[in-house]
């Protein structure tokens, strides 16, 4: 008897992972969809059935679920996963609250594997997933030694808040998610400011590259700028390699990628876009070449759906790789 919790059921996140656990043929025999309060009593059609919408209390948080998978915010993740894990789950957290905590492992599952020294694993930041899988063929053939990221990343990365402002700020509202209008618009500004000038969604990446990849020796930095599209991020990267390499080299080592599209033909204005990685699996790429600038270092252009491997998918790939380990 295996039973499986969505938290944020309602969320963009949320319905995503509902989808995914379709897609990737997950098998349980009880299914419990939580939201907020607000949210209670809604119907939900799963897989052929109607599911009812919980709301999450510390009570129900108590019941003993096998797994838990959570997309509903830093706070609702900070209270409730360590409740769900005490009773006896194993929890996989969309948020960013348990990420960086040493005793929580942060997966991609086609490059590392969870430890467990907790029952609660992190799944990264939308940008970074898509990053640090375009960076580990780079890394093993060749080293990686530095990496700077500048983000492209759409509103659905901010969930409903981020879809309501560019849509009706295209009819003149103003915003109520973003600190400025995101309309016709690009905020280089993505969660909040810290003292030294980065935002924490670029410190996010610079930590969980290191994190992910087991190298706190990579030199990471990070530009993130929100764009007024609905969906897929994204990244271009500067990538300085430990040794020298070929253009053709770096190609192919994508082109061997079983997770990657590479997308790279400028004579035929062929390079990877939002719109050609929606409601994909894959992470793509294009627009591969030297930066004459460096040594050994090239250009990455870098594009995935965050919504699936940046999120939703993600997290259910660690479910099903924690569920065929049984
Ligand atoms: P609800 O729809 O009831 O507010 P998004 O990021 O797309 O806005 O979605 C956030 C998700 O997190 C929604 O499903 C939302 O439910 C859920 N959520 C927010 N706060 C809580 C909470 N305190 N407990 C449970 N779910 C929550």
């Amino acid at each position: 008897m295996v039973s499986v919790a969505v938290v944020g059921a309602t969320g963009v996140v949320g319905s995503k992972l509902i989808e995914m656990l379709e897609r990737y043929e997950i098998k349980y025999d009880e299914l419990v969809l939580f939201a907020s309060k607000r949210s209670a009593g809604k119907e939900v059609e799963v897989g052929g059935e109607t599911y009812t919408i919980q709301e999450l209390t510390e009570e129900a948080a108590k019941e003993k679920y096998d797994y838990v998978v959570m997309s509903a915010g830093g706070s609702t993740s900070e209270k409730f996963a360590p409740l769900f894990e005490e009773s006896g789950a194993i929890v996989i957290d969309n948020s960013s609250f348990w990420r960086m905590k040493e005793d929580i492992d942060l997966i991609v599952p086609e490059i590392n594997k969870p430890k467990f020294k907790r029952n609660i694993i992190a799944n990264p930041n939308c940008s970074t997933i898509q990053s640090v899988v375009a960076l580990q063929p780079l890394q093993d053939k060749f080293g990686v030694k530095r990496v700077h990221y500048a983000t492209y990343q759409s509103v659905s990365g901010s969930g409903e808040g981020g879809i309501r402002d560019l849509e009706e700020g295209a009819k003149g509202a103003e915003p109520t998610t973003y600190p400025r209008p995101i309309h016709n618009n690009v905020l280089p500004h993505i969660d909040d400011f810290l003292d030294d000038g980065y935002t924490k969604e670029e410190k996010k990446m610079i930590d969980e590259t290191k994190k992910i990849l087991e190298d706190d020796s990579i030199e990471v930095t990070a530009t993130c700028v929100r764009v007024p599209i609905m969906n897929s991020h994204a990244v271009q990267m500067n990538v300085t390699l430990g040794r020298e390499a070929s253009v053709e080299e770096v190609k192919q080592s994508f082109e061997d990628h079983p997770h990657i599209v590479l997308m790279d033909n400028p004579a035929e204005n062929e390079y990877p876009t939002p719109l050609d990685a929606a409601d994909r699996p894959e992470i793509f790429v294009g627009r591969i070449r030297r930066d004459p600038t460096l040594p050994n270092t090239f250009h990455v252009w870098c594009v995935g759906d965050n919504l699936l491997k940046g999120a939703a998918q993600n997290t259910v790939q660690i479910l099903k790789s924690i569920m065929d380990d049984k």
